[in-house]
């Protein structure tokens, strides 16, 4: 066996070994660190919003009032702006127009190639949001249609849904660039037009993948290991009846831990009988 010596060859070695970061003496668990993390963003994301609307609801009586809530490239004016642009579309398509044309995430509008808006039928009776768009969806403007969306497809096939009868859309509409999570404020300022999708599509069943989805809209906390295999509902005051949602795991996640697929199948069983309670 060749004794590698100098430092230059074992960390040559270690990189085509596949090792990319320095760790530290103590084990971590590094899921349970990305759980609290995604919990931790849609906690602030959440109050962003909630500080845009008291603030929108003070504004015929006393003007504009300045909440302190700003997020690396999101104002609370324009967390304000997404809440009316996306209470006013009546349609998809208005929703879409609307969201093209606003302005108020230049964090990601920047360096983002194209809007990711969604995939699917209006009128889809299954809906599926994820977290964020990846290079391939930048690129084409259509959410998951790289690896992880070739995934969710034979996912959904496995329990005889076709990706083209699904809504499919994202919690994020633009890609952050150098593949870093979006931030609070990003999250806050396109969740108005998730919940308005959500109104609007009104499916059967709301399926979020992985922890940033499921955290930001079931309002739940918590690794996504705790949350999956569990029913929630989603509503919100313009709804008349709420909608039965689950967390599922994020298919980027079961790529790269196919561990999981296992538990993620008894989730996908436990949708598709849901589906069929539905037909009954
Ligand atoms: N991952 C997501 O969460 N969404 C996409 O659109 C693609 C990958």
């Amino acid at each position: 066996m060749e004794i590698l010596e100098h430092p230059q060859q074992i960390l040559s070695w270690y990189i085509a070994a596949g090792v990319d970061e320095a760790m530290g003496e103590e084990p971590l668990d590094r899921y349970a660190l990305a759980g609290e993390a995604a919990a931790k963003r849609a906690a602030q994301a959440e109050k962003m919003l909630k500080a845009a609307e008291v603030d929108r609801a003070a504004m015929p009586k006393s003007g504009p009032v300045s909440v302190q809530a700003a997020d690396e490239g999101v104002s609370e004016d324009s967390i304000k702006k997404a809440v009316q642009l996306a209470g006013a579309a009546k349609t998809i398509d208005d929703l879409r127009t609307s969201l093209a044309s606003f302005d108020g995430c230049a964090s990601l509008q920047k360096t983002a190639m194209n809007l990711v808006f969604s995939d699917g039928p209006a009128d889809a009776k299954v809906m599926v949001i994820g977290d964020l768009p990846g290079s391939d969806e930048d690129r084409q403007g259509v959410p998951f249609v790289g690896d992880g969306g070739i995934l969710l497809n034979k996912m959904l096939a496995s329990i005889g849904l076709d990706r083209a009868d699904v809504f499919v859309a994202n919690t994020v509409f633009w890609r952050p660039p150098g593949k870093r999570s979006a931030y609070a404020g990003e999250i806050a300022v396109c969740l108005p037009f998730v919940e308005r999708m959500i109104e609007i599509v009104d499916p059967q069943i709301l399926i979020t993948l992985g922890g940033p989805a499921t955290h930001s809209l079931l309002a739940q906390q918590g690794n996504i290991s705790k949350l999956v295999g569990r029913w929630f509902t989603y509503e919100t005051p313009k709804m008349s009846h709420p909608i039965t949602a689950c967390g599922l795991y994020h298919p980027d996640f079961l790529i790269k831990s196919p561990a999981m697929k296992r538990q993620a199948w008894a989730n996908l069983l436990a949708i598709q009988a849901k589906i069929a309670e539905f037909k009954a």
